[in-house]
């Protein structure tokens, strides 16, 4: 369903070049849940980021469901992110005014779904959100933020979710019931989870663990 294939990341700084990835290959199975743990700096965030198709890989190839996003025009693979891929970041990324169920719908909108409304309502319900709807991003505790983009992340049924250390700002407590409601969801909907944490509890969730060395993804 994922395939990475020999690509190649580099970022210019400064005068130098710093190689992120020489010649990874990767692949997911579709509905799998996996687990990318590894230092700081080592590219976890670039390796998300190339897999949605915001950064470009100076070689190689991304394929995602049959489709190659080297085949792709730039606005073909926004529509493509759009529909295909749903996001959840360690600092929220919601939209600040726009209130909790505006945020949700927002995917749902780009993609032209109908009942985007009651789908929101509906998702909001299920992460237990159903008294903040018309709440502001600011008026939302750390871990209702993170409901919330766990419920935007969903509504559009995206086929992967990307999420980069999704937990990373909650207290213990409230990152455990922010993961077991975005496990709940996309085990119920069959969805592809790529996740990156430094937790290995939150690692174990998952069925396979690889942590990124070197630019090369490892099973652990
Ligand atoms: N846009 C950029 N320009 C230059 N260097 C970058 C850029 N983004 C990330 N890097 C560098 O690439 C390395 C990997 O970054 P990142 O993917 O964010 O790692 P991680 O998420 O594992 O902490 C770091 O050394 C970082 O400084
Ligand atoms: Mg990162």
């Amino acid at each position: 369903m994922l395939k990475l294939k020999s690509l190649k990341k580099s970022y210019l700084q400064g005068t130098q070049n710093i190689h992120i990835f020489e010649d990874l290959n990767f692949h997911i199975q579709k509905g799998q849940r996996v687990a990318i743990m590894g230092k700081s700096g080592s590219g976890k965030s670039t390796l998300l980021s190339l897999i949605s198709g915001i950064i470009k890989p100076n070689d190689g190839e991304i394929v995602l469901n049959d489709t190659s996003y080297n085949a792709l025009k730039e606005s073909q693979l926004n529509d493509f992110r759009a529909s295909n891929i749903g996001f959840v970041f360690q600092n929220f990324h919601l939209v600040s005014y726009l209130n909790a169920l505006e945020n949700v719908m927002l995917p749902a909108k780009v993609n032209n779904i109908s009942n985007a409304k009651e789908k929101a309502i509906e998702l909001l319900k299920s992460v237990g959100l159903e008294h903040r709807l018309d709440h502001l991003p600011s008026q939302l505790s750390g871990g209702e933020k993170q409901r919330v983009a766990i419920a935007r992340a969903l509504i559009h049924n995206p086929k992967i979710i990307l999420a980069d250390e999704p937990s990373g700002n909650l207290d213990e407590e409230t990152g455990i019931s922010v993961m077991d409601k975005l496990f709940e969801l996309i085990i119920k909907n069959g969805t592809t989870l790529i996740l990156v944490t430094h937790s290995k509890d939150v690692a174990k969730r998952c069925e396979e663990t690889y942590e990124l060395i070197h630019g090369n993804l490892s099973k652990c």
